[in-house]
Parts: structure tokens; C-alpha cells; sequence
């Protein structure tokens, strides 16, 4: 008898609890619990019509990637009353906003709504972080989910997670399941850090020594830099084309947009390696510091073994923009995507100070100096993208010299080149480095330039010295991973969990709505949700 009442105790503080511990990351606009629950079970039914077919697909996708079932999927049957269904369904937009979704959670049914069948896809997230992540319910099959009401949108258009693959290689299966952790917090944008000094890392047909030589170098410094030593060992990889198509579609079903980047003019040593006439001087070996550790030959030029930033950078010449067009040619033939990134940080000037074909550009062009150069440098090929359909992005350096005309402004070191580039009424989008560089430690056991996750939670992308009208171009924020000290996915996983959470909030939920202690509160259940998702975070 104490047995039974153990259990029915037990049962329906699973069930109290079910109803109680409600945590959707990003909080959405507006939610409304009501009492009592919805069983959703292995004979739940989906009902979608055709235009919502492709998000019954997903939400199958994900039930089965995180608990093993999917569920049958059936057409609309006008006029029959039925029961344990989950509809999906397009509506109208009328008075809702961009990207919202409703969802209603009741005895029988659960209801969501979309204006599209991305803001679909935003309403599936949310339903599979309803679903249970304690043991005992999953392994008794009681998907209890809460009755309630939700209307649901994004605050900003651009929510985006950058990832550096040149310092540290990740292949396509590490791509998707980053992929898949931005779909899970609603982000919509993945911007594919593609080449560095340290390696090329995009499959080009008319170049194949871009990735035949330029994908990969002889060692790697071992520890901080400057290092310690080398590992001496061979290491490198890139993306065939065809796995290229496969990222951009397995991003295109979560409706995440892929922006490719391609350094230019700086952080080109890997292309220059592969083809010395991007210099401006292609017979000066790649200069070695004495104290950098290296593997195999210190002559001709080289993909970089260490960090940092290097002086050999692409010449403005007619053979570097003819080799840039090609190359950009087939990416913007890859890639669906309205926005190319085309860098524009860290390019020292000393080679081009030095270079009597880049002095004479200068004089030719009636450019003030190495600083105008950069400016046409970018505006040359603003205008070939743009020729094309399509626009850049650039760090926040392409403001010196002057602002490509089109150009959208990613502003790194601080919030001030965002605030600039907003004031000339260019779009921005916000990743200042002291704020949003998720591959810094998340606490102070290491350095004292840690990020610690109130401060992301509490970041705010809009800065207070931009008016109404000028903080519409702020189009948004993103997180990066810059893979210096970041060699594996499971490190990744370490360094972005919980502040990729704590970043979604700031992209998607309503400043209003945004409680630091409400979000660190609801921490132990977000931990249950990443173990769900099945990845390595950082307590
Ligand atoms: C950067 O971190 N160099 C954009």
C-alpha cells in the first residue's frame, strides 16, 4: 500500500512538475500556462497539409535525433473531430509579426501556427523544449506536455554563430551539429569562417592548389603562442564542393542562412602559398619570426604554423582581383545567400609601403594611402559582388579609408565601428570581441579576459548613442568561435554552452521580457536540455 502511494505521489509530482518547470530558451513574447497536460505518445498523430509538410518532417527529424520516435504524419480532414493530434499550418499574416508563430497546447491537441514555415519551424523548437528531459518520464514514455498559449517572434532579423574552420579543421558532421544547436535556439545564421593563414578550407575547381597545398601545413605550434614547440605533424582538410551543397541544404531545412567568408586582402597566407602571385612579392620567402617554432622548410611561402597576424597579404594587382572573381564566382554558385563576407581586418600595410607597384596604384587611383588602398581594395570587389545580385560584409577596419558604398559593417573591436558605420546609415551587425567571442573562457580560473555569462546575457545590441531611426541599421548581433586553442567540436560545445543560450535571448526575446534571474535560475533545466541534445557544456 505505502508502495502505491509512493508511485501515485510520485506520478503526479511528475505530473506537477510537468506543468511547473516550463523553460523555452529564448523566452518567447508571451506565454500563458494552463492547468493539465497534453499525452503526447507514439500514436500522437501530425496533421499538415502540403505547405506545412516540410516542418512535419522536421519535427519528426528531431524527435527522433533527440528521443528515438517519430510520429505518422496525415493530411487535413475537413469537418472530423479528432484527437491527440499535433496541426501544423500555415495562417495568414494579418496583425502578427515577421517570423511569428501561435501555439496552443490543450487536452486534446496541440496547435501551431505559423505566417511561414520558418516561423513554423521557431513554433517545433519551442514544442521540443516542452518535451521531458528527466529520465524517468523518458524512459516511461510520459511526454506530459503543459497545456498553455504562446504567441512568439524574433526580436532581431539577423541572429547569427560564426565559426572559424581554418585554425582547426571540423568536418561536415561537426558542421551539422553546430548546425543543429543554432536551430535549437532559434538562430538563423551561420557564418562559415572558410580561410585564414593557417589554411584554406573551400574546395575551388579552377584553383586546386588552393586546397592541394593551401588546405593544409606542416605543423602546428604547441600551447600559446608563441609556443612552445611544433607538433611537426601534417595537418589540415577542406570542403569538397558537393559537401558544400550538402551544409547549405542541411542549413536551408532549418532555415538557417549560410554566409561564406572569404579573407581578403589580409589573413591570405594560405592562398598565397598555393599561388605566390597574390603577393606583391612572390619569390620573398614567408617570413618566420626567430622564435616561431617550425616544421619542414622555412623557404618559398608557406602556410602558417603559428597565430597572430602576418605582413604578407594579397596586392592589389589585376591578377589577384581576376583570381578574387573567380574564386568568388564559384562561392556565390555555392552559397544562396544574399551577404558575402569578404574580412577586411588585421591586413598590416608594410608590404604594400614597400611595393613600388602599390605606390604607383596609390598615385594612379589619387588615393591619400595604404589606407585608401584597403578602402578600393574592398570597394572593387563591393562592386563585382554587387554586380552579382548580391552584397558584403566586412569587419569593422573597412570603415578606414572609407566605407564601401553597399558595404554591412560587422564591428569586432567594440561596439564604435557599429556605431559609426549605423550613423552612415550602413547596416551593422554587432560582435563586439569583449562581449560576444564565445571561444574566450567563461570564467577566471584562466585569464582575466574572460566572458563570464551575465555579461552576454546582459548584452544589449542597440548602443545608447545611436537614435531611434540610426539603430534600425542594427541588424543584429552574432557569437564567435575563433579556433586558435579550439581543436574539436567538444571543445567548441564547451566554450558555447550556456552562453550561445544566454545569446539567443538577447536576439530573440523582447528586451522587456529579459530577466537575468529568471534565465540563471532555470540553468539546471537548461543542462537536462543539453544533455538531451547530447553535448559537452560548461557548468
Ligand atoms: C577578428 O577577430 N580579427 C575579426
Amino acid at each position: 500500500m505505502k508502495k502505491i502511494t509512493f508511485l501515485l505521489l510520485m506520478f503526479t509530482s511528475f505530473y506537477t512538475m510537468a506543468q511547473k518547470n516550463i523553460t523555452i530558451v529564448p523566452a518567447p513574447v508571451e506565454l500563458t500556462v494552463h492547468t493539465g497536460t497534453f499525452h503526447l505518445s507514439p500514436s500522437t498523430i501530425i496533421i499538415a497539409n502540403s505547405n506545412a509538410k516540410h516542418d512535419a518532417v522536421m519535427l519528426n527529424f528531431y524527435l527522433k535525433k533527440l528521443y528515438g520516435f517519430s510520429l505518422p504524419v496525415k493530411n487535413i480532414t475537413p469537418g472530423k473531430a479528432v484527437k491527440n493530434i499535433i496541426t501544423l499550418g500555415l495562417v495568414k499574416q494579418g496583425e502578427r509579426k515577421k517570423n511569428e508563430y501561435d501555439m496552443t497546447v490543450d487536452a486534446d491537441k496541440i496547435n501551431i501556427e505559423g505566417i511561414n514555415s520558418e516561423a513554423l519551424f521557431y513554433g517545433i523548437q519551442t514544442l521540443l523544449q516542452l518535451l521531458p528531459v528527466d529520465e524517468y518520464s523518458i524512459n516511461n514514455h510520459r511526454f506530459e506536455i503543459p497545456q498553455l498559449a504562446i504567441k512568439d517572434y524574433p526580436r532581431f532579423q539577423y541572429r547569427g554563430m560564426h565559426l572559424d574552420v581554418s585554425r582547426h579543421f571540423f568536418d561536415i558532421n561537426d558542421i551539422k551539429k553546430y548546425i543543429d544547436y543554432l536551430a535549437y535556439q532559434k538562430f538563423n545564421t551561420f557564418h562559415w569562417h572558410l580561410t585564414d593563414d593557417q589554411g584554406w578550407r573551400i574546395e575551388i575547381k579552377r584553383y586546386p592548389k588552393l586546397t592541394s597545398v593551401g588546405g593544409f601545413r606542416n605543423g602546428t605550434i604547441i600551447g600559446h603562442y608563441p609556443g612552445t614547440g611544433n607538433d611537426g605533424k601534417r595537418y589540415g582538410g577542406f570542403y569538397t564542393q558537393d559537401e558544400v551543397k550538402e551544409i547549405v541544404k542541411y542549413a536551408q531545412d532549418r532555415y538557417i542562412t549560410i554566409i561564406p567568408e572569404i579573407e581578403m586582402p589580409g589573413h591570405s597566407s594560405a592562398a598565397i602559398a598555393a599561388y605566390p602571385q597574390l603577393s606583391c612579392f612572390p619569390n620573398e620567402s614567408t617570413a618566420i619570426l626567430p622564435n616561431t617554432p617550425w616544421a619542414g622548410s622555412r623557404t618559398g611561402k608557406q602556410v602558417q604554423q603559428t597565430w597572430g597576424v602576418f605582413d604578407d597579404v594579397y596586392c592589389p594587382s589585376d591578377y589577384t582581383f581576376k583570381f578574387l572573381e573567380n574564386v568568388l564566382d564559384e562561392v556565390m554558385q555555392l552559397f544562396p545567400s544574399k551577404y558575402i563576407h569578404i574580412g577586411g581586418d588585421e591586413c598590416p600595410k608594410d608590404t604594400w609601403k614597400r611595393s613600388a607597384f602599390c605606390q604607383q596604384l596609390i598615385k594612379e587611383k589619387g588615393l591619400k594611402d595604404e589606407q585608401g588602398l584597403q578602402s578600393y581594395f574592398i570597394s572593387t570587389i563591393e562592386k563585382y559582388i554587387n554586380s552579382k545580385g548580391k552584397q558584403i560584409i566586412g569587419w569593422d577596419e573597412i570603415l578606414e579609408g572609407g566605407l564601401a558604398p553597399n558595404a554591412t559593417v560587422m564591428s569586432w573591436r567594440g561596439e564604435e565601428g557599429g556605431i559609426a558605420a549605423a550613423k552612415q546609415h550602413h547596416n551593422v551587425i554587432m560582435t563586439p570581441m569583449n562581449y560576444t567571442y564565445l571561444q574566450q573562457p567563461q570564467d577566471s580560473v584562466d585569464r582575466d579576459d574572460f566572458i563570464p555569462l551575465e555579461k552576454v546575457y546582459n548584452y544589449e545590441p542597440v548602443p545608447e548613442k545611436l537614435s531611434p531611426q540610426e539603430a534600425k541599421y542594427v541588424l543584429g548581433a552574432q557569437g564567435c568561435v575563433w579556433s586558435e586553442y579550439t581543436p574539436d567540436m567538444d571543445n567548441v560545445e564547451s566554450k558555447i554552452f550556456p552562453r550561445i543560450s544566454a545569446l539567443s535571448e538577447v536576439l530573440w526575446t523582447p528586451k522587456a521580457n529579459r530577466d537575468w534571474n529568471k534565465f540563471s535560475s532555470e540553468l539546471p533545466g537548461i543542462y537536462k536540455r543539453y544533455a538531451i541534445w547530447g553535448n559537452k557544456y560548461h557548468k
